[in-house]
C-alpha cells in the first residue's frame, strides 16, 4: 500500500483555495483548439510562490503540452527547484486525475521530507491527494545520487 500522504505539507485550507483558485484561471488560457479541453493548473513552490500554467496544443498534436508540465517548467525557468503542491482544473471532466507524464515531471520536484500534495477541482469539492498515490515506487533524482 502507499503510505497517505503527511499531512504536514502546510497546505492548509486557504492556500489549497487560493491555488484552485489560480487553477482554474488559468484553465481560461488554455489553448485547446483540437481536444477543446481545457486544463489549468497552479504550483505552489518551495518559498511559497504560486505560479500557473494551462494547456497549448499544437496542429502536429503530439507537441501539445500539459497544463501541469507548462507550470513545473515555468516555475523551474524561474529558478524554483521545490513543487510543494499543484492543483488542477478541469472544468469539461470535474477530477480528472494528471497524466502519468505530468506524474513524472511533478516528480522531480518533489520536497525531499514530504509527499507533493495534488489538489483536484472535483465535482464535490477538494480532492486531496498525495503524488506518492499516483505515482509509487517512483524513480526521481535521488535514486541517480
Ligand atoms: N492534458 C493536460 O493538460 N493535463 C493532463 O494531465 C492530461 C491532459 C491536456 C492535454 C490535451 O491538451 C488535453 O488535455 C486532452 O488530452
Amino acid at each position: 500500500m502507499p503510505s497517505r500522504p503527511e499531512k504536514s505539507s502546510g497546505i492548509d485550507s486557504e492556500m489549497a483555495q487560493r491555488l484552485l483558485r489560480a487553477a482554474r484561471q488559468a484553465a481560461e488560457n488554455a489553448y485547446v483548439p483540437y481536444s477543446h479541453f481545457p486544463v489549468g493548473a497552479a504550483v505552489l513552490t518551495g518559498d511559497g510562490q504560486i505560479v500557473t500554467g494551462a494547456n497549448i496544443e499544437n496542429a502536429s498534436y503530439g507537441l501539445t503540452l500539459c497544463a501541469e508540465r507548462v507550470a513545473v517548467f515555468t516555475a523551474a525557468a524561474a529558478g524554483h527547484r521545490e513543487v510543494r503542491a499543484v492543483a488542477i482544473s478541469t472544468p469539461r471532466h470535474p477530477g480528472a486525475t494528471p497524466c502519468g507524464a505530468c506524474r513524472q515531471v511533478l516528480n522531480e520536484f518533489r520536497p525531499a521530507a514530504e509527499d507533493l500534495v495534488v489538489l483536484l477541482d472535483g465535482p464535490n469539492g477538494i480532492v486531496e491527494l498525495g503524488l506518492s498515490e499516483l505515482l509509487p515506487m517512483s524513480f526521481g533524482p535521488r535514486d541517480l545520487s
